[in-house]
């Protein structure tokens, strides 16, 4: 029969020797580690490709939040996988795989774990010309789809307005009615009765977070497996 002082030894001692493997030692190993910069091949200093190519403005970590409370990265993940082991270059999600470099010193590095809808790692992406690349799947450049703040809103209320059995959550939330006034907002997703629902600032927000994504740089570690189309 075990006393109550036994017991107590055991589940403080267990407490103890956890804390120390969890906590303590991986603490005395990894805490001193300092960033490395990395000096790539003409260029003249690191800051060119380092930290990463996306450095959040106010409002588009703004939306970064939004993107998160609206549970965003469930369905949607930011990691391209390196072409031998799936289809995401292929099918227009991103021109390389995405490496460690991707999310460094990012604030809420979006991974995600599960891709029920398409991954956003390069949603913003554009070519040298500043047109936009993603997902661009019509063969015929007439009838590709610009990926605007426009269509973004569009999607955001009402996803099955353009792909009728579309999973993407509506989010009326984001959208508020006002008179029409002077004009319809360019931005409006509905007009009725003398009405309009524009896109409120965290709508804004997010989709200027939307569009600040794009990692597709090339990186030493990551080279562009898909290169901009030939015009
Ligand atoms: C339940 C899963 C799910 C959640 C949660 C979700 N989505 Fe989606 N999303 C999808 C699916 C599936 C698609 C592909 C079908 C489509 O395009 O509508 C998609 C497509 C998209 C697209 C691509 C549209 C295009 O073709 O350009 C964007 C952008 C997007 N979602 C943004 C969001 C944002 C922002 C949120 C959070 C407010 C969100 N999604 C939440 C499932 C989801």
């Amino acid at each position: 029969m075990e006393t109550p002082s036994t017991l107590f030894t055991g589940i403080l001692g267990a407490f103890i020797v956890s804390t120390g493997a969890m906590v303590l030692i991986p603490h005395s190993q990894l805490s001193g580690l300092q960033p490395q910069v990395v000096w790539e091949e003409n260029q003249n200093a690191p800051s060119d490709v380092y930290p990463s190519k996306i450095e959040h403005s106010l409002g588009q970590r703004h939306g970064q939040r939004i993107f998160v409370e609206n549970g965003c990265f469930y369905c949607h993940t930011q990691q391209i996988r390196d072409p031998q082991f799936g289809p995401d270059v292929e099918r227009g999600w991103g021109p390389r795989r995405s490496v460690a470099r991707d999310y460094i010193y990012q604030d809420t590095p979006l991974l995600g774990a599960t891709r029920l809808g398409p991954d956003l790692a390069n949603y913003g992406w554009r070519d040298s010309e500043g047109k936009r690349f993603w997902r661009n799947e019509q063969p015929k450049e007439a009838e590709q789809i610009v990926r605007d703040e426009a269509f973004i809103y569009k999607h955001l209320f009402n996803p099955r307005a353009r792909i009728s059995n579309s999973n993407c959550p509506s989010n009326p939330a984001l959208f508020e009615q006002r008179e029409i006034g002077s004009g319809v907002s360019p931005n409006a997703v509905k007009v009725e009765n003398g009405k309009q629902w524009v896109p409120t600032a965290s709508a804004r927000n997010l989709a200027a977070y939307l569009l600040s994504l794009d990692r597709s740089h090339e990186l030493k570690e990551a080279p562009v497996a898909k290169k901009e189309a030939k015009k």
